[in-house]
């Protein structure tokens, strides 16, 4: 693969001239940072799948600026998508659309849908609206590792595999899109994410949750197992939290709002959000994980977030960084 002097800063041109090339850069979101390359040239999505080691069976999703955009890609947009797009593009929200030829079908690994978005960053946004093709852009990160939150996160892990990263500062979200589909009237979702159910509701009523990789081979992506760190993260289960002090083993915890008591002192504790609120945790979640990733522990513990607004997808993120 080729070699990078990867460099770090936000300017937009230098990230459209090397997009122009061919080449990959990472460029910042509201959710979490991608990896992006041209969309329409299956070249470019080669690069992107070979940076961050991904199966092709796992499809990628494409990044545009507007609706309008949106509709030279995809054959057909149903009601309720349409409505969906109006109150929440730009915004952490990937509809799962009918594609049109014009998408390489390496960006969809074979399927006659595409993912798309509009991501709600003004840098990229800018970026999107100078570049005369969309961008295709998974998260940032090797593959099934944590998504990256900030530019320094891409540069640990990618540099010298990339030209360029666009540094957009911390992202807001912290978690990745959530990713909607449509089965005749029902509106599907297959990836929790930064648009809560709740809102997703009030717009369009009630919605199907399917989520589950095993029954669902629509999301392919969408692995058990995935954004893992390397020491063994544990979630929920207060008797293996137990058996670990127990053990009297370098804990590092994962907690909303409330510290864990009676841990003994080589423990590292991180309060996701010590005000109790959900979306300030959710910013938090990844950097936490890759923070106690890297602080000599045996074991991370991560304890289970209401399951409701953003709590549900960190609990998913939670449950598929787990050991099982
Ligand atoms: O917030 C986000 O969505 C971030 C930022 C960078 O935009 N991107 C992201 O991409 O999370 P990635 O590649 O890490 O996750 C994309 C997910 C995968 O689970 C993939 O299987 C699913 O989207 N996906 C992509 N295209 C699909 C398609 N045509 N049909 C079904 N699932 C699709
Ligand atoms: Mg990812």
């Amino acid at each position: 693969m080729q070699q990078f002097n990867t460099i770090i800063g936000n300017d937009i041109q230098a990230a459209k001239a090397l997009l122009q090339k061919g080449e990959v850069v990472g460029i910042p979101t509201e959710t979490v940072y991608g990896l992006a390359g041209n969309a329409l040239n299956g070249d470019a999505a080669l690069k992107i799948f070979s940076v961050k080691n991904r199966p092709y069976f796992d499809p990628l999703i494409v990044h545009t600026h507007s609706i309008s955009e949106i509709e030279k890609y995809v054959a057909e947009i149903p009601d309720k998508a349409r409505l969906l797009m109006q109150h929440f593009m730009p915004g952490a929200l990937t509809l799962l659309l009918k594609k049109k030829d014009l998408i390489p079908d390496i960006i969809t690994s074979g399927l006659d849908t595409v993912a798309i978005r509009i991501p709600a960053h003004p840098l990229t946004l800018q970026l999107l609206k100078e570049l005369p093709f969309p961008l295709a852009a998974p998260s940032a990160n090797p593959f099934g590792y944590i998504s990256p939150t900030i530019a320094a996160h891409v540069y640990d892990q990618l540099k010298g595999k990339i030209p360029y990263i666009l540094d957009g500062g911390a992202t807001t979200v912290g978690v990745e899109s959530t990713i909607v589909g449509f089965e005749g009237d029902d509106v599907v979702i297959y990836r929790l994410g930064g648009l809560t159910i709740e809102e997703i509701e009030r717009v369009a009523g009630k919605v199907k949750v399917n989520i589950n990789a095993a029954s669902n081979p629509k999301t392919p992506g969408m692995l058990k197992s995935h954004y893992a760190p390397a020491v063994p993260l544990v979630f929920g289960e207060p008797e293996l939290l137990e058996a670990a002090k127990a053990a009297n083993k370098a804990i590092g915890t994962i907690c909303f709002d409330t510290a864990i008591t009676g841990l003994n002192s080589r423990t590292k504790q991180i309060l996701l959000s010590p005000n109790g609120d959900l979306n300030e945790a959710a910013k938090n979640l990844f950097a936490a994980m890759r923070n106690l990733d890297t602080s000599g522990l045996d074991i991370i513990y991560a304890v289970r977030f209401p399951d409701e607004g953003l709590g549900r997808a960190i609990n998913d993120r939670l449950k598929r960084a787990s050991v099982k």
